[in-house]
């Protein structure tokens, strides 16, 4: 297998990229590293609509509200890379701090409305912030003509699509549905933070939602969440929260709309885990 070109510098990458013929199509797929199915379903999936594609590995420092969290973030660039040899020719960029964040950096101020206040925005204020400032970063670097995300992060998708929208900026994002391990749970990086039994107590979270889907033929959204609560009250996680929102404006419903979603976040031990779904197709 032949190795993969890995960049760590913006001049270094866009010289790369200017070389490439120019009618060929870049697909950009942000991570924080630390790969697994759900990035190679999305390098995969960017392969189907690029000749290019990159990948950009760096745990923006920006997104996270909680220090432990952030230096608790899994770190395994080697791993990484052999992962992504299997899914293809990608470039790979690996920039430090001061590349994506150089002293001349402006911080991009976006009024996200309800979309930073709901759900996560609740409880990781400052979040949304840091991830609509790094993405952007990215696209300015990378000038990708698709750009994946997992609907695993709904809210994140929500975040980058009211972003472009906004800014106008060039570039059509793809929604990619998650990923999910053959018991159910949403393949994400933090599970490799979860011990055996911890795994075994995170299967809950897809439990619940599919208790709710199972409610949602006979009951409004109101009774189906606070069944959906009482149930996942039964496991040993902790619930953070658990709301059925629409998924335009991520606000709680009370009646039954198109593409109506179910959205989560729980701790399982000292790891935070979120999920989501769509409740009516
Ligand atoms: O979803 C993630 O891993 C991150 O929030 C992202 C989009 C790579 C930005 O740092």
């Amino acid at each position: 297998m032949k190795d993969l070109e890995v960049f760590s510098t913006v001049r270094s990458l866009r010289e790369r990229l200017e070389s490439k013929p120019k009618d060929a199509k870049v697909a950009f797929v942000a991570t924080m590293g630390a790969l697994h199915h759900g990035h190679i379903a999305l390098v995969k999936e960017g392969f189907s609509m690029a000749e290019t594609v990159v990948v950009s590995i760096f745990v923006n420092p920006s997104q996270f509200n909680n220090p432990e969290d952030l230096e608790k973030y899994p770190r395994s660039l080697e791993q990484d890379i052999e992962l992504l040899k299997a899914a293809g020719d990608v470039i790979v960029f690996a920039p430090p701090v001061e590349e994506v964040y150089p002293a001349e950096y402006q911080e991009l101020e976006l009024d996200l409305g309800n979309l930073e206040t709901v759900m996560e925005g609740t409880f990781r204020p400052g979040h949304f912030k840091g991830v609509v400032n790094v993405v952007k970063r990215f696209f300015d670097i990378i000038e990708p003509d698709y750009a994946l995300f997992g609907m695993k992060d709904f809210q994140q998708l929500s975040v980058i699509q009211f972003m472009v929208e906004t800014l106008r900026v060039p570039v059509e994002v793809v929604g990619c549905e998650t990923v999910r391990e053959p018991s159910g749970l949403a393949s994400s990086s933090r599970n490799k933070r979860l011990s055996e039994s911890e795994l075994k107590d995170a299967e809950y979270i897809f439990k619940t939602i599919s208790h709710a889907r199972s409610l949602v033929q006979d009951q409004t959204p109101v009774e189906v969440r606070a069944s959906a609560i009482a149930y996942h009250e039964e496991s040993p996680l902790k619930l953070e929260y658990l709301e059925i929102v629409d998924p335009r404006t991520l606000m709680p419903i009370e009646e039954w709309v198109e593409g109506a979603r179910i959205c989560i976040a729980a701790f399982c031990g000292g790891v935070r885990l979120i999920d989501n779904a769509a409740l009516i197709e």
